[in-house]
């Protein structure tokens, strides 16, 4: 048995040349996924690189996810052990967090506090559908003064503002006005907090780096502080609830979280005090950016392609009609809107590449053995972008989700991969999917986007855990009059 084990682990998985101390770090490009994708072509679904002293394996394709993800679902449910990852909601992160027993309680915990302030029924959903019906609302006033006379604006910090609240007013039962200053600082930096952890950034794979000052040890350090100054402000926000805490009354999911972990109301069994905080901190941030990038890409996709947004917005207005906003309940009603949502989810695949997983035990994929303690990079892009899946996956198609009855596809929809999939898959795809569809949809009932005719739309985006366009501005027009409810 043990020849037999040597010879496997002996067996080299295909992969491109590893270069002396780098390993490929040099080829990974400006935009890895579609680096990976090509690898690919020529490698297989399942191939090896090496960044730096790491082995990684790359993961591409539905069917090696899956195969992967689902089938072998423990076995690929571990995070690497980096430092950044220690570094994140104090090490008691759960996002960040290995595969334990302790870890699936702690997953349990928060995955449940999520539902039970969002789709644990009709009340929990109308009171988390009235944060983001505000939200939107306030964000189409700031909207309107930017876009003012026709001014072109970047959207954004309001965008980044406006996701913040949703899950701020969840999380803690608070909400900041788009000119906090202080908000706006701790914000400001956020988004450099996905280039650290995403897939192929060389802060873990080559820690010589920081010896000596380079841009890598910059961001390591960039990193160290935003994580510390993010931290600091949800610590703050524990301690008010801790002492202010009334066991008969449930504001908002700190106190949910605290009164699990701390008073023993669930099961919170070995998860300590630190955890309540490491909890807050992953919603806090697992939450607020992703929502925030997705709705630079609505807006983005939407001023590039006016005749979709005039399409949707007639959508509207003969569903829903001008005399009340859209609610959750309209859904079923428009689903050309959702389908342009799943075409931005896919087109963009704004999450190209899943946090980094690793193996917990030794196993085989497509005939390739993987030993334990192996990082794996799982290319979401690459399914999104499958020639024989998609036709002509590289254009913007709504309709690619409507049968010819204008349903929407739901075998389709599920096969678009954005959320990952098993034991790590994301624990807020439905509170995502429903803010950005109540987002886009009242945006839409009360504006109309424009972009600025001398700075053309341009899909050019930066890399890390997400992917955020570089630049765009546009403008905000109010269609007819404000509804007495927005004014
Ligand atoms: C993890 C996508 C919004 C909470 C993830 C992962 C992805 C993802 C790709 C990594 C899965 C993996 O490593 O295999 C997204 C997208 C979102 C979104 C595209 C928005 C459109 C949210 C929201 C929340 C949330 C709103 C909660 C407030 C989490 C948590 C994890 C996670 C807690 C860690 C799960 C784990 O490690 O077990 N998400 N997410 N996400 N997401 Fe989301």
């Amino acid at each position: 048995w043990l020849w037999v084990r040597n010879l496997r682990q002996n067996r080299r998985l295909p992969g491109p040349f590893a270069w002396p101390v780098v390993g490929n770090a040099m080829q990974l490009g400006q935009m890895p996924h579609i680096t990976f994708s090509k690898l690919a072509k020529k490698y297989g679904n399942v191939y090896q690189i090496s960044l730096g002293s790491n082995k990684i394996v790359v993961l591409n394709g539905e069917v090696a996810i899956r195969q992967a993800l689902l089938k072998h679902s423990t076995a690929f449910a571990g995070r690497p052990n980096f430092g950044t990852f220690q570094m994140v909601s104090g090490g008691k992160s759960m996002v960040f967090g290995s595969y334990t027993r302790l870890w699936k309680e702690h997953r349990r915990i928060a995955q449940s506090t999520i539902r039970a302030f969002s789709t644990a029924n009709s009340h929990t959903k109308k009171l988390f559908e009235q944060h983001v019906v505000g939200e939107a609302i306030d964000l189409i006033k700031v909207f309107l003064c930017l876009g003012a006379d026709s001014c072109y604006f970047e959207p954004g910090h309001e965008l980044t503002v406006a996701a913040a609240n949703v899950i701020c007013a969840l999380c803690f039962g608070k909400r900041y006005s788009h000119d906090d200053q202080e908000f706006k600082t701790l914000l400001g930096r956020v988004d450099k907090f996905g280039q650290t952890v995403g897939a192929g950034s060389l802060v873990d794979a080559m820690p010589w780096l920081q010896a000596f000052p380079n841009p890598v040890r910059s961001g390591y350090l960039n990193f160290k502080e935003l994580n510390d100054e993010f931290f600091e402000f949800v610590k703050d926000k524990i301690i008010q609830h801790r002492q202010t805490y009334d066991p008969e009354v449930t504001r908002d999911m700190s106190d949910a979280i605290i009164g699990v972990i701390e008073h023993g109301t669930g099961t919170g069994d070995g998860l300590t005090k630190e955890h309540v905080e490491g909890t807050v901190n992953d919603l806090m941030g697992a939450g607020q950016d992703t929502i925030s990038t997705a709705l630079h890409w609505v807006l983005l996709l939407l001023v590039k392609y006016p005749n979709i947004q005039t399409k949707i917005q007639e959508l509207i207005d003969k569903e829903v009609g001008r005399e009340r906003l859209p609610t959750i309940e309209d859904k079923s009603k428009l689903a050309y809107l959702e389908a342009f949502i799943y075409e931005t989810m896919r087109f963009t695949s704004f999450v190209p590449i899943t946090i980094p997983h690793s193996t917990t035990s030794d196993v085989t994929i497509e005939g390739h053995y993987i030993p334990k303690d192996t990082v794996v990079f799982v290319n979401q892009w690459s399914v999104n972008h499958d020639e024989l899946k998609w036709k002509d996956p590289h254009v913007f198609e709504p309709s690619r989700f409507l049968n010819e009855s204008g349903i929407i596809d739901r075998d389709l929809t599920n096969s678009v991969m954005i959320f990952s999939m098993g034991k790590r898959r994301c624990i807020g795809d439905q509170i995502a999917k429903l803010q950005i569809f109540l987002f886009t949809a009242i945006l839409l009932h009360q504006c109309t986007f424009e972009a600025n005719p001398a700075d053309k739309p341009s899909l050019d985006c930066s890399y890390g855990l997400s992917l955020k366009p570089t630049h765009f501005v546009l403008t905000a027009k109010l269609r007819g009059t404000f509804l007495d409810l927005v004014s």
